[in-house]
């Protein structure tokens, strides 16, 4: 695996990998990585070439209260675990090789970045949206590789890769979980032991709230039986069932449905969500 710190040197290689007709995969990640993250290298060596890791903690998206400063950081783990993995490249720039002075910070998101995770987090996606740009211009990769954990980010960088008129497919794999169900995130480092062992309350109020759902309990119903039995000390942001496909109210005409939710558990703050094919439609 080739270690790359600078833009020249990364689009040097990727010239070298087109001109010998190989396709390249993008995985970006902010580091700190798990099983979740080196599944993710697994995707997209299945679509392509040569598959380019990258590790940057993008400031752009944090807000000035959040956890830029302290966010976990593993180099060592992470390249050893990437290469392993078989990631071919893995490009570590630092802040002023991705924002030069004169990079505009204004991203057009749309009013899906309002939503869910956007109203307690009113930067987030504008950054998210402008880091990914600045990858995809970088790389201009044939296809980038996202996680369903974060599925509203999934959905944006869907909406920007349209709205842009890019050429990049962008893939997805499913939530990648503990075995006591809590989905796997780098900011599980900031529980301690005693919240670990009640985060995984967190999912089963999911997996509830769907069994719920299923057995034909009223809507409002489900949300405030999950929100009850999220009591303390889960601090609930939202706890929302939606339509998958708009992350707007669900329909008549829905097919797939999210149990989507954010909570804080102690100082950390937990997502995770559940889809599924709704079965009378
Ligand atoms: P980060 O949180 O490091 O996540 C990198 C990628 O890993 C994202 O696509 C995320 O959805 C995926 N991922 C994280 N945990 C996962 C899990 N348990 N199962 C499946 N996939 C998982 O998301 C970001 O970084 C940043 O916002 C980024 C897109 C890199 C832009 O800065």
């Amino acid at each position: 695996m080739r270690i790359i710190e600078t833009i020249d040197a990364l689009q040097e290689c990727l010239k070298q990998c087109r001109d010998q007709g190989k396709t390249i995969a993008l995985v970006p990640t902010m580091g700190g990585l798990h099983q979740g993250h080196l599944q993710l290298i697994d995707e997209a060596k299945s679509h392509a070439d040569v598959v380019v890791a990258s590790i940057f903690v993008n400031p752009t998206q944090f807000a000035p209260h959040e956890d830029l400063d302290k966010y976990p950081h593993s180099p060592e783990a992470d390249k050893k675990g990437l290469m392993d993995r078989g990631a071919d490249v893995l490009f570590l720039p630092s802040v002023e090789e991705i924002y030069p002075e004169n990079q505009t910070s204004d991203y057009e998101v749309g009013e899906i970045a309002e939503l869910l995770c956007g109203k307690s987090r009113p930067i987030h996606f504008k950054g998210v949206a402008q880091v990914v740009s600045r990858f995809f211009d970088i790389v201009e990769p044939d296809v980038a590789v996202f996680g369903e954990k974060d599925y509203q980010q999934l959905q944006i960088i869907k909406q920007l890769v349209g709205r842009q008129k890019r050429k990049i497919n962008i893939a997805s794999i499913g939530i990648v979980r503990e075995n006591d169900g809590l989905a796997m995130s780098t900011r599980n480092k900031y529980l301690s032991a005693s919240e670990r062992m009640l985060a995984p309350n967190f999912n089963q109020a999911l997996r509830q709230a769907k069994l719920n759902y299923e057995s034909d309990m009223v809507l409002d119903q489900v949300i405030s039986r999950a929100k009850e039995y999220l009591g303390k000390p889960f601090e609930l942001d939202y706890f929302e069932m939606l339509d998958a496909n708009t992350l707007t109210k669900i329909t008549t005409s829905s097919a797939d449905v999210i149990i989507v939710s954010a909570v804080k558990l102690g100082a950390t703050r937990l997502i995770d969500n559940i889809v599924f094919r709704r079965s009378n439609v």
